[in-house]
């Protein structure tokens, strides 16, 4: 397991180049599988995550390559085997190929995703929602198995605006016969991407960005050339370790229009923002103030950078109240940031987190991907040199992450644990 050193104290100054968005890219690659060709797309952030989707589209036949941040794929020659649970435990987004392997062939095998760090992951919307359009399910030794001799349009009620019930519904619906409805359906940038990559391939696809979205089924996908959308959540991360640590930095691609909810409240917290030319600027030159915060689906304040907030708010002036309404269980993290003399209580979908005037320094584990980025920013505006254990978990959703924090003036080093770690005590 690598683990990262980190020197806490030196302000973050320069510019950085935000990847393609992991949360994007995923979709793009499995809805690459629905056209008979050779798929370009470009800006795939070169991440573990990015590298299980190839794997998983190799098992099922197609050929795939890559070319720096280029990823090709030519899904002429797949077929519906069985996506094992080896790839699906690895990414649970692998379920994801099951829209498209539906729409194509009619069937799909997929191991049951599990849960994770941050709550139980159901999949129960997704497969309403393909039942609604004729597909069938049977579960057998942990896998999936899925059948739709015709998938036909529906009207999808979505319960709650999940980002992967409205993918998997979406790619299934592009092929089906007749008209497919998702009302509640989720509004996040990617998705938007993902019409965009469906549309060019043929697809006719309306109200992408608002609750209720039109699908019309058509036969025949051709394959496209696509460039993805830069990561809203990479920039997100940066800005706040930008602020965490009273720096400067200009965030090189990143969208402010994707950001809109994320920039009013740094600018609470008291950060000056600018967009340029290219991207925004992020400079922060006081003690942050307190803030309370909700997560919400998008445009609320996204999920993913929660724990990022919460290492940021972790040292501010006052007392601020972060409500989590999206997982149930993303606070696991919150104990190893209190190792680092954070005053943080929780209760529920509530944390209260009363400001410290500065952290200190202390080993620390990534409990995920997000919580992960979290404790690199703890750490980056702490007293002292911490170490981030289990570093596989950011490394599945940030590029080069060590890299960019050092092109920013980070004193960060990666070591290869040699000894296992000592399991939790
Ligand atoms: C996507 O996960 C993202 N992952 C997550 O980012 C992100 O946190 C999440 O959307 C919310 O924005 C990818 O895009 C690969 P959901 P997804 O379906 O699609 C419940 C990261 O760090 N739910 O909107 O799984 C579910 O339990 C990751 O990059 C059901 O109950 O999110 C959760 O509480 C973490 N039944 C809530 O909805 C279902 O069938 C949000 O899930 C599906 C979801």
């Amino acid at each position: 397991m690598d683990r990262l050193l980190v020197v806490g104290g030196r302000p973050l100054v320069g510019s950085v180049r935000i990847s393609g968005a992991k949360n994007s890219a995923l979709k793009l690659q499995a809805a690459a599988l629905l056209a008979e060709g050779r798929s370009v797309i470009r800006n795939v952030p070169r991440i573990q995550d990015c590298g299980t989707m190839a794997e998983v589209l190799d098992h099922l036949g197609a050929a795939v390559a890559w070319d720096g941040d280029t990823f090709v794929v030519d899904a002429r020659d797949v077929r519906p085997r069985e996506t094992p649970y080896e790839l699906v435990s690895r990414m649970r987004a692998s379920i994801l190929v099951l829209g498209p392997l539906l729409a194509r062939f009619g069937e799909a095998h997929v191991a049951m995703p599990g849960g994770c760090n941050i709550g139980s992951r159901k999949i129960d919307l997704h497969l309403r929602g393909l039942e609604r359009m004729g597909a069938t399910f049977h579960q057998e030794h942990g896998v999936l198995h899925a059948k739709a001799n015709r998938l036909h349009g529906a009207v999808i009620n979505l319960d709650y605006p999940s980002v992967g019930a409205t993918e998997n519904v979406m790619m299934a619906g592009v092929a089906a016969r007749g008209t497919t409805v998702i009302e509640n359906a989720a509004r996040e940038p990617e998705l938007a991407d993902l019409a965009a990559f469906l549309t060019a391939m043929g697809a006719r696809i309306h109200g992408i960005g608002t609750p209720t979205i039109e699908i019309e089924g058509v036969d025949g996908f051709r394959p496209v050339e696509h460039r993805v959308i830069p990561d809203r959540i990479e920039a997100g991360t940066f800005a706040i370790a930008a602020c965490a640590t009273r720096g400067r930095v200009v965030l090189e691609g990143a969208r402010a229009d994707h950001l809109d909810l994320v920039l009013s409240k740094l600018a609470e917290v008291g950060a000056d923002i600018l967009t340029t030319g290219d991207g925004l600027a992020i400079s922060m030159d006081r003690r942050p103030r307190a803030v309370d915060l909700v997560t919400l689906p998008y445009p609320g304040f996204p999920t993913d950078l929660q724990p990022q907030m919460m290492a940021l708010l972790a040292a501010a002036d006052g007392t601020s109240i972060v409500t989590e309404n999206v997982f149930e269980s993303r606070f696991m993290f919150v104990d190893e940031l209190n190792r680092m003399g954070a005053d943080i209580r929780t209760e529920g979908h509530h944390a209260v987190i009363r400001g410290v005037e500065r952290l200190s320094a202390a080993p620390v584990r990534a409990l995920d991907i997000r919580a992960g980025a979290a404790m690199v920013i703890a750490a980056l505006s702490a007293d002292g040199v911490s170490v981030v254990e289990d570093m596989y978990h950011v490394d599945r959703g940030y590029e080069d992450l060590e890299g960019k924090l050092a092109g920013l003036g980070a004193s960060v080093r990666r070591e290869r644990a040699l000894e296992p770690t000592r399991a939790g005590a």
